[in-house]
């Protein structure tokens, strides 16, 4: 009992404010990918837990195909969280908010690989970019928006 409660002790002082621990993200990448494993990283920090998983450029296509994501939405990767579909650079605070507002949709992508999103920095530059919430009928809408900076 003793034990318990020091346990609680410290997983309460894990989960401080700052970095609160979140679900476990599952990952799909090609190996060679760079920005993958950056926006990976980004995750991490945002404390998700994440298990990415390496497939070849095939088996990263069909996974898109089997989880909603037309080809004009898609990216270099593709999660699934939550039984949602995050395709491509979206910022660790849109999971959060789909996970929270849970929308009837398959999910969220940043199409194509703006300069600025989360893994794809480059200094303070950002071009402007939409993250897009999918729809089941396959359309889309934009969800958020960052304008451009430098
Ligand atoms: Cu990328
Ligand atoms: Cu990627």
């Amino acid at each position: 009992m003793k034990r318990l409660a020091s346990l609680t002790i410290a997983l309460s002082l894990l989960g401080s404010p700052a970095v609160a621990e979140q679900p476990t993200i599952h990952v799909q990448k090609t190996a060679t990918c760079g920005c993958c494993a950056a926006w990976v990283a980004h995750l991490r920090k945002a404390g998700f837990k994440v298990r990415a998983q390496n497939v070849s450029y095939e088996r990263l296509a069909l996974f898109k195909r089997e989880h909603g994501v037309r080809d004009r939405y898609a990216s270099c990767h593709t999660a699934r969280v939550g039984g949602y579909t995050v395709e491509g650079h979206v910022p660790a605070s849109q999971i959060l908010r789909l996970l929270k507002e849970r929308p009837d949709a398959i999910g969220v992508s940043v199409p194509g690989m703006p300069v600025g999103s989360p893994g794809m920095e480059s200094g303070t530059e950002r071009e402007a970019y939409k993250v897009m919430l999918l729809k089941k009928d396959g359309t889309a809408r934009p969800y958020k928006s960052y304008p451009a900076s430098r």
